[in-house]
């Protein structure tokens, strides 16, 4: 599926639930988001059938997102449905790890191509001060529990957020002792991220290569996504570095996003799309989806205006009820 301005799409995150054990403060709110009842959420079978459709109009790649989709029940069930419909080729999963170590071995048995752990620290003070949660020790053994798995690859994705203490040399560490990429994802001015401000790249590269020694741009590509990405003497895995505002990457952009309650959305930063669950409980037949999806993805925005009046269609959600 070419879009209106010739991009490619061929990759949709699903988001599966709002709710989220924990309440990173760039994310979500202290108090929650409001809750949505369980019959407005799309349910496994309503997603497998939007997959169908989406398979038709070329997309290839499913990443499931949140909140976070292991407070959902059952999420291996979804990535095996998921991995049934012909033509999908990957589907991954991003989550804050808490809940990995119990369910990894599911994941892995229904398919699961490759697991995504956003963790922003490895300081239990600083962590409970971004999260909320004192669960460092526990997403750390998700995070573990994942490695145990060779075949399936590990990403870390830290969000930077210049406050004393996160320690990005630390965390980039773990990819000089394990085989993991560990990205580190520019704050949008979405939601709550609005009120922080970004840590530039070049300045943790040189935080980096003071610890690790010089750095060479690692030139193959890696996941599905934006990232550009560096190698460390000695590391096994890759620093990679995803910056939507100082490099900006709409003019590459491959994905749609998919709402928890079924609203495909085609760009995160404006709130136009399409709403699906609404065709689909309406009775509404493939043909008829497959020409929403389409018409959606065909007007899909040129790209984010960040830093300017996005004017009436800015979103007004909050990332967790986005998924990133
Ligand atoms: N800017 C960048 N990344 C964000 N995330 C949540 N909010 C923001 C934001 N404002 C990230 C989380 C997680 C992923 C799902 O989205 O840290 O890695
Ligand atoms: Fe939850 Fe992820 Fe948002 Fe943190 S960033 S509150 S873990 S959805």
């Amino acid at each position: 599926m070419i879009d209106g301005c010739g991009r490619e799409i061929d990759y949709v995150r699903i988001s599966v639930t709002d709710r989220c054990n924990l309440r990173c403060v760039y994310c979500m709110p202290e108090e929650g988001v409001p809750l949505v009842s369980h019959c407005d959420i799309l349910s496994y079978n309503e997603i497998q059938k939007l997959a169908f459709v989406f398979v038709k109009l070329g997309i290839r790649k499913i990443k499931l997102t949140g909140g976070e989709p292991l407070v959902r029940k059952g999420l291996p069930d979804l990535v095996k449905q998921l991995k049934q419909v012909p033509g999908i080729e990957q589907v991954t999963l991003t989550t804050n790890g808490l809940l990995l170590g119990e369910q990894m071995e599911n994941l892995a048995l229904a398919g699961i191509d490759g697991i995504n752990v956003s963790l922003d620290t490895l300081n239990p003070e600083i962590f409970q001060q971004i999260t909320g949660n004192s669960g460092v020790e526990k997403a750390l053994a998700g995070l573990f529990k994942a490695l145990q798995y060779p075949q399936i690859p590990v990403k870390i994705n830290c969000v930077p957020m210049g406050v004393p203490g996160q320690d990005l040399t630390e965390l980039a560490g773990l990819a000089k002792e394990y085989p993991v990429h560990v990205r580190f994802i520019e704050m949008m001015p979405i939601g709550l991220g609005k009120q922080f401000g970004i840590r530039k790249e070049d300045d943790i590269l040189t935080e980096l290569e003071r610890q690790y020694g010089p750095y060479e741009v690692f030139d193959g590509k890696l996941g599905n996504g934006p990232g550009h990405y560096y190698t460390f003497p000695d590391f096994k895995g890759e620093i990679g570095f995803i910056s939507a505002i100082s490099h900006k990457f709409c003019g590459q952009c491959n994905r749609v996003r998919l709402t928890s309650q079924g609203y495909l959305k085609t760009c995160l930063q404006y709130d136009v799309g399409v709403d699906l669950r609404k065709i689909l409980r309406g009775g509404g037949s493939e043909a008829e989806l497959m020409q929403a999806v389409a018409n959606a993805i065909g007007q899909k925005p040129v790209g984010h205006c960040f830093g300017e009046d996005a004017g009436e269609h800015v979103e007004r959600h909050v990332m967790a009820q986005i998924g990133g």
